[in-house]
């Protein structure tokens, strides 16, 4: 346990074991989803809390939250994607924000190639169809191909460029969609959605959620992708209109879609559960121990860091390290 006189941080919600436990012996800890009344723990704490660990999801850090604790100084996020947190407000107040990039890249872009290859060869419905004894009344029905495909990346970020380069090794062509081009890689830059859409018949987003992406994946791209095209998503279910997705799936504008972000999780839609003939999984991309781990210590070093004096290790854009 940390000492009485330890800097003192609130949680927002759950963390991993492995990361609660260190930040119990480094910090006094306030478990605020924990708390009979929620507002009276933030009253009772605000002139004392100068951090804030936030769990992925669902726990909204906003004005809200940085209102009740005048002395807060930084937020910690699990997680690279930070779409929960108010970071703009945070940068206009002079907080710092962290995230968990680049420890989990590789293993979201497996997992992305995995749900390509999971949704091509349906795998998962392919499992089932043997363990309920189809297969000794005949052979499964053959799928469709990653062969010959080509495939347009939304958001060519750090995970984003691991899923194109897994994808050159398969010998899949790839280009990809973004605000910018980049002047670092080779594959071919679509300053419009639609139009890459058009010209592909794979679509992987890997975009963040936000403002800026909402629905970004609509009805137009969906035609546009077409009666051969599938979907994967491992960025955010936001980026996706998903009403459109449903309708594109179960009117056969798009052939297929493996998705493993939704737009209100861990609510899942259930005109898509009852679909057979797309991959579901909940939010599992980065979920492995190895890679849990190694985002639980970069929320725990970002805040250890901070308290003696370093600084963030790994702040978001829009909250730069100032003077204080
Ligand atoms: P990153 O390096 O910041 O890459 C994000 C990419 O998205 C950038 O290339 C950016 O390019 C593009 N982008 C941003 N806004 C856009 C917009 N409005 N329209 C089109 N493209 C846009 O982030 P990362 O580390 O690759 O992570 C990407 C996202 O993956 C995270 O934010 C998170 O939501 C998601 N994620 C999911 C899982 C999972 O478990 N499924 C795990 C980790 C991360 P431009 O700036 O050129 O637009
Ligand atoms: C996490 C993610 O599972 O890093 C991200 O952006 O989506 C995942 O790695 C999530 O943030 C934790 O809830």
């Amino acid at each position: 346990m940390a000492s009485s006189n330890a800097p003192e941080i609130v949680m927002t919600g759950p963390l991993m074991a492995y990361a609660a436990d260190q930040l119990k012996e480094r910090f006094v800890v306030h478990e605020l989803w924990k708390a009979a009344d929620r507002d009276a723990l933030l009253r009772e704490i605000a002139d004392r809390v100068r951090g804030v660990a936030a769990g992925g999801g669902h726990n909204r850090v906003d004005a809200a939250l940085f209102d009740a604790l005048p002395k807060l100084e930084i937020v910690a996020s699990f997680g690279v994607g930070y779409d929960h947190v108010d970071a703009a407000e945070a940068g206009r107040r002079g907080l710092i924000v962290t995230n968990t990039p680049d420890v989990l890249t590789d293993e979201v872009a497996d997992l992305a190639i995995g749900l390509l290859l999971a949704t091509v060869r349906q795998l998962p419905q392919v499992d089932r169809y043997l363990r309920e004894g189809k297969w000794l009344k005949g052979a499964y029905p053959l799928t469709t191909s990653l062969r010959k495909r080509s495939v347009g990346i939304v958001g060519l970020g750090r995970i984003g460029k691991a899923v194109a380069h897994r994808l050159e090794a398969f010998g899949l062509p790839v280009a990809y969609h973004g605000r910018s081009r980049q002047a670092d890689v080779a594959y071919r830059y679509y300053p419009s959605l639609i139009d890459m859409a058009a010209d592909v018949d794979t679509l992987i987003s890997v975009a963040p959620g936000g403002a800026s992406t909402h629905h970004i994946i609509n009805a137009e791209v969906l035609k546009a992708l077409g009666p051969n095209g599938i979907l994967v998503n491992v960025g955010r279910g936001t980026v996706v209109d998903e009403a459109a997705l449903i309708k594109a799936l179960q009117d056969k504008t798009i052939l297929s879609a493996g998705l493993d972000v939704f737009e209100d999780e861990p609510r899942v839609p259930a005109d898509l559960i009852a679909m057979d003939h797309v991959v579901l999984l909940p939010h599992v991309g980065s979920a492995s121990v190895h890679t849990r781990e190694q985002m639980g210590q970069l929320l725990v070093d970002n805040l250890v860091s901070w308290f003696e004096g370093k600084g963030p290790k790994t702040p978001v854009p829009e909250t730069p390290v100032r003077d204080r």
